[in-house]
């Protein structure tokens, strides 16, 4: 499955029900209907909607994501869900290492980087969240943080680790406060990524076809400044996915930007 950019991705974290999935699909899916629009654009809603929402979408030109996986595939693992059941109810792109799984549930660098192979292993698309807290931002950490747990990911998955994934720089610190880093400041860690994992594989030309994107804070006001700088290939919608009014405007307005169209 081939990635477009600029991938548009819809977290709905632990919101919504069937009615309002409903509404918000049925306004979207007709809205996409009437445009040319050719990106990647990726629902993840919670997973006991998983199967509601492929039911809605099937035939469309939106993806399913599942929000989380367990470590195993089967078996005695009570409350868990497991890849191979999100591919059956039509899932094709996963979220791993969501600064909320991260806290909320101590999922470590590891943890992140086994799930992360699997999703691989299994032909789906990883979106890998990685991202600075506040203090580690205060005290420059950020750098050192962003490769840590990119390091880990290369060496359990290998030098083209990231080809047909994505990977979400999402500062913890901008999510859900409104606060949003400069577009200058999003644009050089982009650029650090992009160079780290380009040192750390030694391979050059693989490197271009990295996929990043950027969450925290992303909304119809400010997703042009973000998407004009040069390393951004996408954004990490929360908040912002879950009224129609304002997702649709967020998908119109990514496609409206000139840099995409020689992708
Ligand atoms: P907000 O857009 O609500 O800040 O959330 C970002 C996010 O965490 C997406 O995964």
């Amino acid at each position: 499955m081939k990635i477009k950019k600029p991938i548009i991705i819809g977290n709905w974290k632990l919101n919504g029900n069937k009615a309002t999935i409903y509404n918000v699909l049925h306004s979207l899916i007709h809205f996409l209907k009437e445009k040319i629009i050719d990106n990647t654009i990726v629902i993840i809603p919670p997973s006991i909607y998983l199967d509601y929402t492929h039911q809605l979408i099937h035939n469309t030109k939106i993806f399913l994501g599942g929000q989380n996986i367990d470590i195993n595939l089967q078996g005695a693992f009570t409350g868990d869900i497991s890849l191979v059941m999100l591919k059956d109810v039509g899932v094709h792109y996963v979220l791993l290492g969501h600064s909320e799984r991260r806290t909320y549930h101590q999922e470590n660098n590891l943890l992140i980087a086994k799930k992360f192979k699997l999703v691989k292993d299994l032909c789906c698309i990883p979106i890998l969240c990685i991202g600075e807290n506040k203090e580690e931002k205060d005290h420059d950490q950020t750098k050192c943080i962003l490769s840590k747990q990119l390091n880990i990911i290369l060496d359990i998955c290998g030098e083209n680790a990231f080809d047909n994934a994505i990977i979400a720089y999402e500062p913890v610190w901008s999510i859900g406060t409104g606060n949003i880093p400069n577009p200058n400041y999003i644009q050089k860690i982009h650029e650090y990524i992009k160079q780290y994992i380009q040192i750390k594989t030694q391979k050059k030309d693989k490197i271009l076809n990295i996929s990043i994107i950027y969450g925290g804070s992303v909304n119809q006001h400010n997703i042009q400044n973000i998407l004009q700088e040069k390393d951004v290939d996408g954004v990490l919608v929360g908040g912002g996915c879950l009224k129609y009014h304002t997702f649709s405007q967020i998908i119109q307005l990514a496609s409206s930007i000139k840099k995409y169209n020689f992708n």
